[in-house]
């Protein structure tokens, strides 16, 4: 009977995600200049306290580069990796790496990987995850082995897309003695992507600790849990704060927001422990088998021991965050 239910639902995820991968291959902006892996050439921008507003290009295997910038080894280092028919100077990229610089200095490397938004050709972003994640890659341990940087020190924040492309550079040093600390998936991309083919995808172990926030699970995001610890605002489906969305673009977007927020010390967004992924499937945390922890979604002083399911209850409008502990607490149960 189990399995039988399986099967059909593994049948009905296929065909939504047929008629979205459809619906997207009938988007393609044939006037764009992004073409196939061979062409990608993924670009690098420094901020730091210094330099807040300014982005240092740096290049890979080019040492005057980064003498001749901001970047600090004793600070630690976050890069951001925009997603799907975005770009690197984006008002996303922007509030993350804000709301970092108004905590303390850092190195915060955002990544531009789509030649400054030029494409909105999600099979090309797609097609292009493997070669852009690589290319990460060489360029961290370009700075690792040149310059200082501390991987222990260093997370990867990618959005949709830019989620995989943190998987895969990471995953390169996943063996190492010391491997990339944090990867912080907002919002991971589904379509095209799949559960079972973890080596293609951000998936747990590519860092010490993988942590994802789902926004729009099943229609652009992945809804399935693919790391160390999963959030899910509003059970991961459409956000309160997208009122006439139909295509997701609105929920997927605003999990950007709810990460630059999660790091501003005045809040704390709670997740509520739920079991199983079941439960979120089906929209509750029953009382029965699990503790209904408290724990902090986003942030930056990240606690790597946490593992499971969270439900993260969110405002509808800005700030996002909800505050009172005992709401949340008596919520669900
Ligand atoms: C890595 O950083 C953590 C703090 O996030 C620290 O507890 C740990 O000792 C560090 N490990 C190494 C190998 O430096
Ligand atoms: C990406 O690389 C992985 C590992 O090498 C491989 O299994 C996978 O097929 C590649 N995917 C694409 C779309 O090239
Ligand atoms: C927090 O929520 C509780 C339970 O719903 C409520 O009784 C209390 O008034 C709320 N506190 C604030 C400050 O809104």
């Amino acid at each position: 009977m189990d399995n039988f239910f399986v099967v059909i639902l593994v049948a009905l995820t296929g065909a939504v995600q047929f008629s979205l991968e459809q619906n997207m291959r009938s988007n393609i902006n044939t006037d764009t200049d992004v073409k196939g892996p061979q062409f990608v050439k993924t670009r690098f921008w420094l901020y730091t306290k210094e330099s807040r507003e300014t982005g240092q290009e740096i290049f890979v295997n080019d040492d005057e580069s980064v003498i001749n910038s901001n970047f600090d080894a004793k600070n630690p280092t976050r890069f951001f990796i925009h997603g799907w028919s975005d770009r690197a100077t984006s008002i996303s990229a922007v509030q993350i790496r804000s709301s970092y610089l108004d905590r303390q200095d850092y190195n915060i490397f955002t990544v531009d990987w789509n030649n400054n938004g030029k494409s909105t050709n999600y099979v090309m972003g797609r097609i292009n995850v493997n070669e852009t994640g690589q290319q990460v890659a060489d360029f961290i341990g370009f700075m690792e082995e040149n310059h200082g940087l501390n991987l222990n020190a260093t997370f990867l924040i990618g959005h949709n897309l830019g989620a995989h492309i943190a998987g895969i550079a990471a995953k390169g040093f996943k063996n190492k003695d010391v491997p990339i600390n944090t990867i912080f998936g907002l919002d991971p991309a589904l379509p095209l992507f799949s559960i079972n083919d973890p080596e293609s995808r951000l998936a747990i172990g590519d860092a010490k600790f993988v942590e994802t926030i789902h926004t729009n699970g099943g229609q652009i995001g992945f809804q399935a849990p693919i790391g160390d610890a999963a959030f899910y605002p509003n059970w991961g489906r459409r956000q309160p704060a997208c009122f006439y969305e139909s295509d997701g673009t609105c929920s997927d977007q605003l999990v950007t927001s709810y990460f630059a927020e999660s790091l501003d010390e005045r809040y704390e967004y709670l997740g509520k422990e739920c079991g199983s992924y079941d439960n979120i499937r089906d929209e509750k945390c029953p009382t029965a088998g699990t503790a209904h922890k408290l724990v902090k979604m986003g942030g930056d002083l990240v606690d790597n021991t946490i593992a499971g399911v969270y439900y993260v209850p969110v405002d509808e409008k800005y700030p996002y965050v909800v505050t009172n502990k005992t709401w949340i607490d008596n919520l669900v149960k």
